[in-house]
């Protein structure tokens, strides 16, 4: 797989940059905890650990916030 799909930053809409930041986040958790079973096996932990989904919020943020910047902000 590729941690960054189709190997550009560059989106149409803001809704496709949001997506790709999580799709990112995602993707470093993958190549951190190649893993599946064991990336199953903690999934619930953060699902069910309010602290742990706004950590993954904070991720998230960052991604889009380099994504947005790479688009110019999608001001065309
Ligand atoms: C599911 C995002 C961290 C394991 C999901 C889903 C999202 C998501 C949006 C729901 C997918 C769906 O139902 O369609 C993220 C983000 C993360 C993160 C943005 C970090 C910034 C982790 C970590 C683990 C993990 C740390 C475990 C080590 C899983 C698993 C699923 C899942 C096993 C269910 C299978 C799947 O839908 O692919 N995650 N997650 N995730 N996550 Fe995470």
């Amino acid at each position: 797989y590729k941690l960054i799909p189709n190997n550009s930053l560059i989106t149409d809409t803001p809704e496709q940059g949001r997506e790709l930041a999580i799709k990112m986040a995602r993707l470093v958790v993958k190549a951190t905890q190649s893993d599946a079973k064991i990336r199953e096996k903690l999934r619930p932990v953060y699902a069910e650990d309010p602290s742990m989904l706004l950590d993954v919020g904070k991720v998230v943020a960052i991604e889009f916030q380099t994504i947005a910047a790479a688009n110019n902000y999608w001001n065309k």
